[in-house]
Parts: C-alpha cells; sequence; structure tokens
C-alpha cells in the first residue's frame, strides 16, 4: 500500500498541465470519487489496525498535494484562456468599415436652389394644401366651367370618404397656383412669395410625364408692377441657376389667369442651342410659364385691381434638373435607385 502511494505521489510530481483538456484528466484521476486516491482510501480499512495510522496519514498527504497541484494547474490554465480572449489579434491597417451617409435628392438640391436665387432679391416662401377645393385651384384663377383642364383626364378628383361618392369640388391641386391665392385673400400688397411644392396630373406614367411631379411658382403684386419687372426677374433667375451665356427668349402664350402671357424658353443646356434629341431639334426648352396677373383674378382674392398690378410664373423643378443635370427620364426621380441618387453625393 505504502508503495502504492509513493508511486502515485511521484507521478504527480511529475504533472506538467498546458491544456484544459489534461486539467479534466488530472480531476479524473486523483480528485474525483471514482479516482485512485478515493480506491486507496477504500482499502485503507482492510490495513491492518496497526498500520493504518501510518497509512492513513500517508494517504492524507497525497490527497492534499493533489488538490494543492490541481488548485495550481486549474489558475494557470484560466489564465491562459482569459488572456486568450482579452487581446484578439488587431490589424491596425486594415481600411476601415466605411460610413455611408445618404444624399440629397436631385429634387431637393434644385428646389433649394431655386429657393435660394428668389429669396436674396425679396421673394418669401408660401405653402399651401396639396388636396384643394375647385375654387382655389381653378375658379379664382378664371377657369371657366368648361375649361379642359377640369376634365377628368388631367385633375384628380378626391372621393368622398364616407359614401364612395366623387365630390367634385375636391382634387389634387394641379398646380401651386392655389398658394397665390390664398396669399392674396389673406395679405395686403406688397405680396412677393414663391410657392414650390408638389402637384398632381392625372398622366401616364412614361419616361416624359408623370402624375405627380413639383414646381415652384411666385407672385408679386404690388403698386406699379409691371411686364419688365416680370422679365427682369426671370432674366435674374435664369442668369443665375444656369451656365453663363445661356439665352432666354418669351414666346407669347395664353393662360386663364394672366393677361397677357408668355412662356419662358432657353437654349439648350445639352447641345448648347444646335438641337438634340431634348429640345426636339429647336435649339430651345420651355421652362416656364408668366404673365401679367388678370385684374379680375386679383379682384376675386378682395385686392383693388384698379391700385395694384402684379405678375406670376411657374416652373417645374423636374424640368430644370433635367436641364441642369441631363436626366432623361422622369421615373428615375421616385424609384429611389441609390446608383442614380449616388452621383448627387457632395453638390
Ligand atoms: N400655373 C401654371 C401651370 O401650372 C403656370 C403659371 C403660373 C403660368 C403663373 C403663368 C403664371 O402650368
Amino acid at each position: 500500500m505504502l508503495d502504492k502511494v509513493k508511486d502515485l505521489h511521484d507521478e504527480i510530481d511529475q504533472y506538467n498541465i498546458s491544456s484544459p483538456e489534461q486539467l479534466e484528466q488530472f480531476r479524473m484521476r486523483f480528485i474525483s470519487r471514482k479516482g485512485v486516491i478515493t480506491e486507496l482510501f477504500e482499502q485503507l480499512k482492510r490495513v491492518p489496525q496497526a498500520d493504518r495510522r501510518a497509512v492513513g496519514q500517508e494517504l492524507n498527504g497525497l490527497k492534499n498535494l493533489a488538490q494543492e497541484r490541481f488548485d495550481r494547474f486549474s489558475q494557470v490554465v484560466d489564465e491562459q484562456r482569459s488572456s486568450a480572449s482579452s487581446t484578439p489579434p488587431v490589424d491596425l491597417t486594415l481600411p476601415t468599415i466605411p460610413n455611408l451617409t445618404g444624399t440629397q435628392h436631385p429634387l431637393s438640391l434644385v428646389r433649394q436652389r431655386i429657393i435660394q436665387i428668389f429669396e436674396r432679391i425679396g421673394f418669401n416662401v408660401a405653402d399651401g394644401p396639396e388636396i384643394e377645393s375647385d375654387w382655389y385651384n381653378f375658379g379664382a384663377l378664371n377657369f371657366p366651367d368648361n375649361h379642359p383642364a377640369r376634365d377628368m383626364q388631367d385633375t384628380f378628383f378626391v372621393e368622398k370618404a364616407t359614401s364612395g361618392e366623387t365630390s367634385s369640388d375636391m382634387l389634387l391641386r394641379t398646380h401651386t397656383s392655389n398658394v397665390q391665392i390664398r396669399l392674396m385673400e389673406r395679405q395686403k400688397p406688397p405680396i412677393r412669395s414663391i410657392m414650390p411644392g408638389r402637384v398632381y396630373r392625372n398622366e401616364t406614367i412614361s419616361a416624359r410625364a408623370h402624375c405627380m411631379f413639383h414646381q415652384v411658382e411666385g407672385i408679386y403684386i404690388d403698386r406699379n408692377v409691371g411686364f419688365k419687372d416680370l422679365k427682369d426677374t426671370l432674366y435674374h433667375f435664369v442668369k443665375e441657376m444656369f451656365e453663363p451665356g445661356t439665352q432666354i427668349r418669351f414666346r407669347p402664350s395664353y393662360f386663364p389667369f394672366t393677361e397677357p402671357s408668355a412662356e419662358i424658353d432657353i437654349s439648350c443646356q445639352i447641345c448648347g442651342g444646335k438641337g438634340c434629341n431634348i429640345c426636339k431639334h429647336s435649339g430651345w426648352v420651355e421652362i416656364a410659364g408668366s404673365g401679367m396677373v388678370d385684374p379680375q383674378v386679383i379682384a376675386n382674392c378682395g385686392i383693388d385691381p384698379e391700385e395694384y398690378t402684379g405678375f406670376a410664373f411657374g416652373m417645374g423643378i423636374e424640368r430644370i434638373t433635367q436641364l441642369k443635370y441631363v436626366v432623361n427620364d422622369l421615373r428615375l426621380y421616385t424609384e429611389n435607385d441609390v446608383r442614380f441618387l449616388r452621383q448627387f453625393e457632395g453638390l
């Protein structure tokens, strides 16, 4: 028995542990209830009475040695484990994960630019409802009852939610001129405002048409406002917005709410006026409608047309953006394709 104890003593002394698996083997062999030391304690009963005490002491010594080694080895294995997890390999030369930020939508960029140009010459920004009554969208603007723009083809009429009936009085505004009427009703001249916003027309969606687009309209009402002021203002806008050397022309036109009326063309930004698909080979593209506000419209809003005159204009933000950034398909604006949107990064 004492020989056995001595052998095990030597074995433990020589033991060396460098992994959790080895530690477990050690525990099974020497510490656990099924290990060799427990077995020797079992056998102690059969040792003759006279020797039992001495053998028991030896056995206890062996047990303590095994426990002491086990504690030390456990500590070593724990330290190895924690130092491995707290210092993961770091490669400081690796590139960082790119932080993707969004970009401004081209229509927002152009809207902001338009607003900036007009604000600098004394216009402020006005807003109004997109769901509008017939009066503010058409009636007050002198559209006769049978005007084709009121037709179902062009205008989205709004259904009454309760009955599902089509109410002929409410509609999605077809232009932001409704804000001009609301302004003139509320405010005494001088009025000098622009009104950016979303407008709706019942068109089939294609590269050249959309049922929703954006306008910026403007109005200036005061004493002695003349056609010259309209021309000066829009010349200034074109000069600020487009390439140097851009030509501008006023072409007589008709709108129910202005008299006289003019459409404004600029030399094509894409071909420089030589002729291309965008300008339909004419060298000119239309950018805005304009005119002197009809005295009847001024009177409709409770302002005396004998005392006050004014001009108004309206342009499509999509069109201006198309000319500035050569966007040839209107659908790109609403598809949220990042390959398109990224091209406006940093502008
Ligand atoms: N409201 C017109 C449109 O949407 C544009 C316009 C505004 C024309 C003001 C003349 C004066 O087409």
